[in-house]
């Protein structure tokens, strides 16, 4: 079943050792929304109310902890590369501050979106690009597998810095979402990462305003690493959590899972939060290389995120030519 609706490379043989017999996933994108002029009334929707009362996505999804099926590290490989993060080039005396957490807290953030009636959660953070609008999250948090449908995106937004129920650097449209066919027809959990363009607020671009992160792809498997994010379950997600430790092969070894797992209490609403290596304490500046996933029913206080791979260097590339 998994491999259905893999386009499966064959690559020319200089490239075999690198992509041989590993499965590729599409990039797949949503409508543009062309959003300017929408944007005051944007902000004005998200009300503080609206922002706090607004519901963590459930990140425990009932797996179990299967080992009948060994790992099989099914990572499309290639040379670790990176792309450094920014500091902010708008000097406006907001965007200049850098507290003793460092530029972190500006450039995480949570995103929320409405479906019906309610109101959702998730987390995401700034990562560098071109045209200076992109963050990354979860998969599971712009596309919803169960309707097959791109969640809301009238009004889908990113809040940078988020602190109890307070925009303090403003409220950020979705302008469209880039995200594998890996996620939004398999439910791969290896592919549970999204791009998401925002638009331009004020003519301003979000890098320009709270600087980025930087992102990195086939870096060490077992690193220390920081994950950042709003879980419900830590202050009633009003405030930035963080966790760290040095990261491992996640416990979960179905479906060809070759993901990681970060020791951390953090609970859902930390969805999408970024996990980061190489942060240079001063300016709160590291390398994005997997977002907050999912928990293991049975593996309490561990968080597994995808493996930043080829496929999702793949993703990064193709969003940020947009
Ligand atoms: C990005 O992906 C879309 C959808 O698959 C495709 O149409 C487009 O050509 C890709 N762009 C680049 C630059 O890879
Ligand atoms: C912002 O400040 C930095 C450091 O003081 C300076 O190098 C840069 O030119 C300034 N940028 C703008 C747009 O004023
Ligand atoms: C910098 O940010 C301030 C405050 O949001 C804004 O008024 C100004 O236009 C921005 N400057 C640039 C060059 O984007």
């Amino acid at each position: 079943m998994l491999t259905q609706l893999f386009i499966i490379c064959f690559l020319p043989t200089i490239l075999a050792a690198e992509f041989i017999g590993i499965a590729r996933s599409d990039v797949v994108r949503s409508k543009e929304m062309t959003l300017d002029a929408f944007n005051q009334q944007l902000s004005n929707y998200w009300t503080s109310d609206k922002l706090k009362s607004a519901k963590s996505l459930d990140i425990s999804l009932s797996k179990t902890n299967s080992k009948s099926q060994p790992i099989n590290n099914a990572v499309l490989t290639g040379p670790e590369s990176s792309i450094a993060g920014s500091l902010p080039t708008n000097n406006s005396t907001k965007s200049k501050i850098i507290s003793p957490n460092g530029r972190q807290v500006y450039t995480t953030g949570r995103v929320f979106w409405q479906v019906g009636t309610t109101h959702y959660t998730c987390s995401a953070a700034v990562i560098v690009s071109k045209s200076g609008d992109m963050i990354c999250t979860a998969g599971h948090c712009v596309y919803d597998t169960t309707s097959k449908t791109w969640y809301n995106q009238n009004n889908w937004v990113f809040v940078p810095g988020y602190n109890n129920g307070n925009t303090p650097y403003g409220i950020w449209p979705m302008r469209r979402v880039t995200a594998l066919v890996g996620w939004t027809s398999q439910s791969d959990y290896n592919y549970d990462v999204a791009m998401v363009a925002v638009s331009t607020v004020n003519g301003q671009h979000l890098q320009a305003y709270v600087g980025s992160q930087g992102i990195g792809f086939n870096f060490p498997r077992s690193a220390f690493t920081y994950s950042f994010g709003y879980p419900s379950n830590i202050n009633s997600g009003l405030t930035l959590q963080k966790c760290s430790d040095t990261t491992k092969n996640s416990a979960y070894t179905q479906n060809n899972y070759h993901g990681l797992g970060l020791a951390c209490n953090m609970g859902p609403g930390c969805s999408g939060g970024p996990w980061l290596q190489n942060v240079v304490d001063s300016t709160g500046i590291g390398y994005v290389t997997s977002v907050n996933s999912f928990q293991i029913t049975t593996v309490p206080n561990v968080i597994n995120g995808p493996y930043f791979d080829m496929n999702i260097k793949n993703l990064y590339d193709n969003s940020t030519s947009m």
